[in-house]
């Protein structure tokens, strides 16, 4: 990615403004770098609210949230799909101390900075970060306890490719567990509707959601079980995500400062905004799920 001043500028033009201009999830990282919204850490996720008062807690929190959903412990084998800049995975090294983390993520430039950041936390030892996909994952069967996705799998082509190919790396009563975005139930008032098709639209088309991941709750849930998954369960913490982290950077917007120029200007328009339109078609889950201990096979495979 170029570091001359206008062809970023330019870029983040056609990225923002340019309707016909779909970039792919790596591309868009790329672009974005190192631009997060964090005081400490490089974060990319909205942070989980509850008792958080800061972008970096709440970015700890969520990722918390997701190794509690997983039940991640010493004992296991993590493999951590969508590892943005590794600040998850030198947490879990430190507060959940699981045997080994493998990470896979498909942006370059972040699998660089992350491996750097990685041997600087000291626990090189533990965490492994490779360049790949979650959707094609260079793990042999049967090979994890626990795979993991922090606000990651809504990118991916597909969502499902990635349950199957989680669920084939877990050894059988392994777990999964994500956080992740997907739209809201479609409401029976018709302004709210629209509201919420221009929501989810606006962030879906922004940041590369294919169409086959567009499903709510129940979708969420069927295609986790088509994937063979058991015991599964989903829980809405849209309430801690979206408003609190809104209310939060309206109330300090000197932490969109690290954001390029051209990104700032939108930024602040939707901190304009209130949060229920801005958020309408938006749920954000926990989602967690087991293979089954006895040997049963993933649907068609
Ligand atoms: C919103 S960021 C979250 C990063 C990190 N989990 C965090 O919480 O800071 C989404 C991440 O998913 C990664 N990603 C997108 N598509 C992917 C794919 N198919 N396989 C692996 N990683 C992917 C991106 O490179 C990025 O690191």
């Amino acid at each position: 990615m170029s570091t001359n001043p206008l062809v970023r500028t330019l870029r983040y033009l056609n990225w923002l403004c340019n309707p016909w201009h779909g970039l792919d999830a790596a591309r868009i990282y790329e672009l974005l770098a190192t631009s997060s919204p964090t005081e400490h850490g490089l974060y990319l996720n909205l942070g989980f609210w509850q008792h958080a008062n800061s972008v970096d807690l709440a970015s700890d929190a969520l990722a918390m949230r997701v190794a509690e959903a997983g039940r991640m412990d010493s004992d296991d084998r993590v493999l951590d799909c969508g590892f943005g800049f590794g600040d998850q995975d030198i947490l879990w090294a430190r507060r959940c101390r699981p045997r080994q983390i493998i990470g896979l993520n498909v942006t370059e430039s972040q699998v660089a900075l992350a491996r750097r950041r990685v041997a600087e936390a000291g626990v090189a030892d533990c965490v492994d970060l490779r360049h790949g996909s979650a959707t094609d994952m260079p793990l042999p069967d049967a090979s994890v306890d626990l795979v993991v996705a922090l606000e990651s799998a809504f990118h991916y082509r597909t969502r499902e490719h990635f349950f199957r190919e989680a669920w084939r790396v877990l050894r059988p009563g392994g777990r999964l567990a994500t956080a992740d975005i997907i739209p809201m139930p479609a409401a029976t008032d018709r302004r709210m509707r629209r509201r919420q098709r221009i929501s989810w639209g606006l962030v879906a088309s922004k940041f590369a959601i294919p169409t086959e991941n567009v499903y709510t709750q129940p979708g969420y849930r069927s295609a986790l079980e088509r994937s063979g998954f058991e015991s599964i369960r989903i829980d809405s913490i849209r309430e801690q995500v979206y408003a609190p982290l809104h209310h939060h950077l309206r109330a300090h917007p000197e932490r969109l400062q690290r954001l390029h120029p051209i990104a700032r200007l939108p930024a602040r328009m939707t901190l304009g905004s209130r949060p229920e339109s801005v958020y309408a078609g938006l749920d954000y889950i926990v989602a967690e799920a087991t293979k089954p201990s006895t040997d049963t096979t993933a649907e068609g495979a």
